[in-house]
């Protein structure tokens, strides 16, 4: 059944010819777009909805995010900002109570967040394991997240559990081994956190390397809390994506443009984490492809709100609202190799927000604000 949405003042789709049109309309029909243009030329359809002079834009692709996880850390969050610095060994915190949680209440947990997401116009989403970093409890994770998406992400190098803390090279070895074998039927992609204080880049490599073997696609967290050999690693190996970039060389940035690798910048985490914001005017001007992304997760970034990303993004790192809107729908379909969605072109995935405003600038200049009235997958209300 055919549905015409009209009355769309402002419609973003990021056609090469035509990325925003005004006064414009949509037919959707089993699940994609199937016309775009001028309200004035729709064709008839069996079904009219009217959005009555709002903004539409493609449902966003937030291409990172850690929700398979138990409990909170909102002490540990009062104390940062009361000038305790984020480290990573906060994450151990979350594996505990991870593993001390039963596979429904994981589930009902991934759930409600997921439906925060949705509230907020996301469409597609990754996610990843990582808060288990046993056989069993990565494999449960990824079995959890599946239900949910199919971007799901293996990441069993977040860091090194307490009990493998002398042996650092065993857990890589269990990561690389039985680990990987328990969690690839439930994953697509595989993921490393090479950062000091997680896992050196050797570490990293190793990890990768494993996981492509396993049939999964590389991705990897890097040069979040300092300047790093990962983002390199990333570019040389011609990941889809390197995350959080905040802390980055001259040669980095050089390596992404030339790569294609895509920079998934995650500011919810500088905000809660107070470090200062990755610059991605450096990386837009340089010609790298820039995806934002919530990371939302109990330690450095409980925000599941792509709208405050983008917000964000554009006051603190450089970013005008349309590329900024841009690399929250068409970047993080490029950071995870999808050309379904991430835009509202002929062919694609009917994956919508309808903003209660009239452009998609309203999403940074009116921060905080609930403007997605309504969101829309496959073709369908939500
Ligand atoms: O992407 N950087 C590593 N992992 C998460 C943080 C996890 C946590 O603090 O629980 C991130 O920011
Ligand atoms: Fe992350």
């Amino acid at each position: 059944m055919a549905v015409l949405i009209s009355g769309i003042a402002e419609l973003t789709t990021h056609d090469a010819e035509r990325p925003v049109l005004a006064d414009a309309a949509l037919v959707v029909d089993g699940g994609h777009v199937v016309w775009v243009g001028e309200r004035a030329g729709a064709p008839a359809a069996d079904e009219e909805v009217d959005v009555a002079g709002r903004a539409v834009v493609p449902g966003f692709v937030d291409s990172h995010s850690h929700l398979v996880f138990a409990g909170d850390r909102a002490p540990e969050f009062a104390a940062r900002m009361a000038g305790t610095p984020y480290a990573a060994g906060g994450i151990r915190t979350t594996v505990a109570a991870t593993r001390a949680a039963t596979d429904e209440q994981l589930t009902a947990h991934v759930a409600r967040l997921v439906q925060e997401m949705l509230r907020q116009g996301t469409t597609t989403f990754e996610t990843k394991s990582g808060y288990g970093l046993t056989v069993r409890d990565e494999a449960r994770s990824l079995a959890v997240a599946r239900q949910f998406t199919d971007e799901t992400t293996f990441l069993g190098a977040h860091v090194v559990p307490v009990e493998y803390a002398d042996d650092p090279g065993g857990y890589v070895d269990l990561v690389t081994g039985p680990m990987l074998e328990a969690a690839a039927p439930h994953a697509r992609w595989v993921d490393a956190f090479c950062e000091s204080g997680a896992f050196d880049v050797d570490q990293a490599r190793a990890v990768l390397h494993a996981g492509e073997g396993a049939g999964l696609q590389g991705r990897l967290h890097a040069s979040q809390l300092g300047p790093g050999p990962g983002v390199l690693l990333a570019a040389e190996l011609g990941l889809a994506a390197v995350d959080h970039c905040t802390y980055l060389t001259d040669a980095d940035v050089t390596a992404l443009a030339d790569s294609g690798t895509v920079a998934t910048l995650l500011p919810g985490v500088e905000f809660s984490t107070r470090q200062p914001y990755p610059d991605a005017r450096r990386l837009l001007d340089a010609g790298v492809t820039v995806a934002l992304a919530s990371d939302c997760n109990p330690g450095s970034s409980y925000t599941s709100s792509v709208p405050f990303c983008v917000a964000l993004a554009v006051r603190e790192m450089g970013m005008t609202p349309t590329e900024a809107v841009r690399a929250a729908t068409l970047g993080g379909a490029r950071a995870l190799r999808r050309d379904d969605v991430g835009r509202l072109t002929v062919g694609a995935r009917a994956d919508l927000a309808v903003l209660d405003a009239p452009s998609a600038v309203h999403l940074a200049y009116r921060p905080g604000v609930p403007l997605v009235t309504a969101t829309w997958v496959a073709g369908r209300p939500v």
